[in-house]
């Protein structure tokens, strides 16, 4: 079955002390091998759509549709399941796990979709290698360097090779040159892996890297 991603009219509204419209009427249609940019200023919705169709957080109104399933329908179970092996994501802020070595983070999502030891270890290991991190695999990751966390979120992301890859202001914290390495890397992986990638970001030499972009506005 080929991947497919459908976004319609999704609206999300957060209640907290004051009404936020963080997205209204956001459509989005994008299949496998398909490269998006979301682009726009701080503040215009970027996390928040990205972490919709991550099935993180519920929209106010609106579909998201994956592979022909509709994801605002799922159960609880079905949305565990979903987030385990539909989707990876890299975070604005790492959230890599500190008391765990680099190839635990990696092999971390592996453990929990159950999958055996040599294939932990298989898949790891192609990571470490294809992200060039293979020698900080028993390193903490408060030891390495901004572009260094970057790559090994990017690796567990990858890890139980999703059909979705969502990746929040990648490059945020990197120089130029490791910034064009990571986005390089996600871009490769989306091609040839015929997956979905979704990129939110305000820097505008991604976007015109990505054959497809979305640009938001703020709307307050
Ligand atoms: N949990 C929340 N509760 C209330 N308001 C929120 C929440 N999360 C986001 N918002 C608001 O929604 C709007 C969109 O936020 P969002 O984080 O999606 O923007 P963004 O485009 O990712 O911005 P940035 O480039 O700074 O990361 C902002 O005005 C923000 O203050
Ligand atoms: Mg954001």
């Amino acid at each position: 079955m080929s991947k497919k991603l459908i976004i319609e009219d999704l609206e999300k509204i957060y209640k907290a002390e004051v009404e936020t419209i963080a997205v209204r009427d956001f459509n989005l249609s994008v299949k496998e091998g398909e490269i998006v940019t979301l682009a726009g200023p701080s503040g215009s919705g970027k996390t928040t759509i990205l972490l919709c169709i991550a099935g993180l957080l519920e929209p106010t109104y609106g579909k998201i549709i994956v592979n022909d399933k509709l994801i605002n329908s799922f159960s609880f179970e079905e949305l565990i399941g979903y987030r385990r092996h539909t989707i990876g994501i890299v975070f604005q802020s790492f959230n890599l796990i500190e008391y765990f070595t680099v190839f635990e983070n990696i092999a971390f999502p592996l453990w929990i979709a159950q999958k055996k030891h040599k294939e932990i270890n298989r898949r790891v290991g192609t990571l470490l290698e294809a992200l060039d991190i293979g020698r900080y695999a028993q390193t903490y990751p408060r030891f390495l360097s901004g572009g260094e966390q970057q790559r090994i979120a990017i690796a567990v992301a990858l890890a139980n090779e999703p059909d979705i890859i969502l990746a929040d202001e990648p490059t945020g914290n990197l120089d130029r040159k490791t910034a064009d390495i990571v986005i390089n890397l996600l871009m490769k992986e989306a091609i040839e892996e015929n997956k979905i990638l979704i990129l939110g970001t305000h820097d505008e030499r991604i976007a015109e890297k990505s054959e497809k972009v979305v640009s938001l506005q703020k709307r307050f």
